[in-house]
């Protein structure tokens, strides 16, 4: 069965004091108010990562992730992270591949592969971002972007690495825009989505894979793409700094 999850990635936004309040409040809405089976994920700024995943330990549908991790094991890489640093600090899950991480410090295809393969070679899940450009879009060329993104980083994965993985379909021109993909966009970039994995990989573990949507999602649409068929729940940007908004979006499936 597929895993419905609602990940929160914070971005570099929050002090350490704001951190922690944000991931209390989202902590005990979890507990008094999600009934279902559904995963949480919170991915906080690396200086937080620890003191967040402490106060994550208690709750068992509430999870840590970074945002970013390391092609490299170890060694001269000044200012970054691994993979097993972030294990040994309670990580569960990784963002890999998000837009702002392609567009503004160039993370290619062949990067991305290297960091997916760190990731789940440490144990931990990637949650693999893929999203076109508005004008891909436009020029009606979606389909074909977002199945290279896939191709070029996922395809090199065996079946049992794949196992790990969770995509996140970001279209950019949704991303902290206010403008969200409908329902039916949604859903038809997801059913392709899947169809792609299926061919690179068993068809069980395509089916199996979550593939969350992520774009302006907030408590008002949330409802309406969770109930897409191949919507498996959401990864959150700005309404994830509010934990009232969160959690709503959480009860949304
Ligand atoms: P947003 O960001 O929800 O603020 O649009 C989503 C993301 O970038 O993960």
């Amino acid at each position: 069965m597929r895993k419905r999850i609602v990940a929160g990635n914070w971005k570099m936004n929050k002090t350490y004091e704001e951190a922690l309040s944000l991931v209390s409040e989202i902590d005990n809405m979890v507990k008094d108010e999600v009934n279902g089976d559904v995963t949480v994920i919170v991915a906080p700024p690396f200086p937080f990562l620890q003191s967040v995943g402490k106060l994550t330990q208690g709750n068992d549908k509430l999870y840590l992730a970074a945002q970013n991790v390391s092609e490299h094991e170890s060694g001269a890489y000044t200012g970054e992270v691994s993979a097993s640093m972030l294990k040994s600090v309670g990580t569960e899950y990784v963002i890999i591949g998000h837009s702002e991480r392609r567009m503004y410090h160039h993370e290619d295809a062949q990067t991305l592969y290297k960091k997916l393969k760190a990731t789940i070679a440490q144990g931990l899940k990637p949650i693999f971002c893929c999203g076109e450009p508005l004008e891909e879009r436009d020029a009606d060329r979606h389909f074909d972007y977002v199945g290279k993104q896939l191709h070029d980083s996922l395809s090199y994965l065996s079946n049992e690495e794949f196992d790990q993985v969770i995509v996140a379909y970001e279209p950019i021109w949704a991303i902290g825009t206010g403008r969200t993909a409908s329902s039916q966009q949604a859903q038809e970039m997801h059913a392709y989505i899947r169809e792609q994995l299926s061919r690179m990989f068993d068809a069980e573990a395509a089916f199996n894979c979550s593939i969350l949507y992520g774009g302006s999602c907030n408590p008002g649409n949330a409802k309406e793409l969770f109930a897409q068929e191949d919507v498996d729940g959401g990864l959150i940007g700005g309404a994830s700094l509010k934990s009232r908004d969160f959690a709503d979006i959480i009860k949304s499936f």
